[in-house]
């Protein structure tokens, strides 16, 4: 490198090359990796496993010394929560199916889901026949309330609400939407179990609430999730619509006769050993998202000073989980440039783990990601659901472009996990990378 232009570069950084200079690194350590719930297993979580195997009764209805682990993770997380009904299932994605069943949504309808999502999101829509239709998202990063209010037609009959990377989108104003236009309202909590608004738990604020508990989520037995809602009706066809389409007495019998249970279902029940460990994990949600929040909030402290760095909205920061940080910057190349030197530094997790990306990076979560909605395709090679003539003329923008706020905001926005097991001296390390490619990219 050109001396004169080391000096200049040192001066900026308070003498401090930055790495993709050749300068030296903040650290060479990898930092951990995420999943928030996987860092606070121990032997409790061996002990509730090995409790199941040992009763040899693996399976919710019945066994030969039945446990009932299941049932009673439902009771657990519907107290934690405050909310009146749990049915616990087999993934997130199963949840998002089973609450679309529990409300009877069909073609013909629109469904309205954020930009920053997940795939199965829209798949839940898709595969019941419906058409999503896209609203963008504010500096929150999740749902706009003014854009969601733009995209409702006639054929508009719900709103997913997807509390994104950790933090809880504007669940009160789009609740009062959904009540005041008579839509539904689900809120999508699997990257936010155990956060609130206003010391409301997210998940209670819609007619249901969908939780995922796969391992990069802040409570896991590896895969696992649950549907909660107040409605008891919702909750009877949402138990019957997870399992066989019927219900079952209290010991697991199946029962024919109710007129309003003879559905389909879907097969997506939660087994016992799930069960055990999740009851433990969830004991140990509150400290497992008072570790990040920690982290979090400290880092977003020191990062506040650079009025170069803008933090994501948080709307109520004591409802924040802490699971990410989001920072943005004034345009893409800057953002881009700043990741490039934070990873330099050091500021990676080993290669499995997310890290530190660009969120244009961060594949499906992004609705021109996920090519298949893009690309509107079908599982029957017929055009289910697209062609049907129940969904002639619905919405249907799908490509970059369709969201501008969204689209802004991905490529200007760095996304970093914060995992629940930072010590001070990997938070210090975040603060000093972020500080001194502060100093040397964004002074310029
Ligand atoms: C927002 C969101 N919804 C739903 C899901 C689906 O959960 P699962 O992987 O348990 O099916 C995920 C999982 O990553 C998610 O992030």
């Amino acid at each position: 490198m050109d001396p004169e232009k080391v000096m200049t570069q040192d001066a900026k950084t308070g003498g401090a090359r930055l790495a993709i200079d050749g300068g030296t690194p903040v650290r060479t350590e990898p930092l951990p990796l995420e999943f928030p719930g996987v860092h606070q297993m121990n032997e409790e979580e061996v002990d509730a496993a090995t409790r199941v195997l040992r009763s040899r009764s693996v399976f919710r209805y019945y066994g030969i010394n039945l446990q009932r682990e299941v049932e009673a993770i439902e009771a657990e997380f519907a107290s934690f929560l405050g909310v009146s009904h749990a049915v616990a299932v087999g993934s997130g994605t199963g949840a998002l199916h089973t609450a679309l069943s529990a409300l009877g949504v069909g073609p013909g309808q629109e469904v309205i889901v954020p930009a920053y999502m997940w795939v199965s999101v829209a798949a839940a829509v898709v595969n019941h026949g419906a058409i999503p239709v896209l609203a963008d998202i504010d500096d929150t990063f999740c749902l706009d309330p003014a854009d969601v209010q733009k995209r409702i037609t006639r054929m508009t009959t719900g709103i997913i609400l997807v509390h994104m990377s950790g933090a809880p989108g504007n669940a009160k104003a789009i609740q009062k939407i959904a009540r005041d236009r008579g839509l539904f309202l689900v809120e999508d909590c699997a990257q936010c179990a155990g956060g609130s608004v206003d010391g409301q738990k997210v998940g209670t604020f819609g007619d249901m609430g969908t939780f995922s508990f796969q391992m990069n989520k802040n409570m896991t037995a590896g895969e696992g999730g649950c549907v909660v809602t107040h409605n008891l009706r919702l909750y009877r066809r949402a138990f019957a619509c997870h399992d066989l389409g019927y219900a079952r007495d209290a010991n697991g019998r199946l029962i024919f006769n109710d007129p309003d249970l003879k559905l389909w279902g879907k097969g997506y029940r939660l087994d016992e050993l799930r069960a055990a460990i999740l009851r433990v994990q969830l004991r140990k949600l509150p400290h497992t998202i008072e570790r990040m929040h920690k982290s979090k909030y400290r880092i977003r402290q020191a990062l506040e000073k650079s009025p170069k760095i803008k933090l994501r909205k948080v709307l109520d920061p004591r409802g924040d989980t802490g699971c990410f940080l989001i920072t943005t910057y004034t345009d893409a190349k800057t953002a881009k440039r700043v990741n490039v030197a934070l990873r330099a530094e050091g500021i990676v997790t080993s290669d499995q783990g997310v890290s530190n990306v660009v969120m244009t990076d961060w594949g499906l979560h992004i609705y021109y990601n996920i090519v298949s909605l893009v690309d509107q395709t079908s599982v029957d090679g017929r055009g289910f659901p697209w062609s049907l003539k129940e969904n002639a003329g619905l919405a249907r923008k799908y490509g970059k472009g369709a969201c501008p706020a969204a689209d802004s905001l991905f490529e200007r926005s760095i996304l970093l996990p914060i995992p629940s097991c930072l010590t001070e001296q990997d938070e210090d390390d975040i603060i000093r990378a972020f500080e001194k490619v502060a100093r040397a990219i964004l002074a310029e």
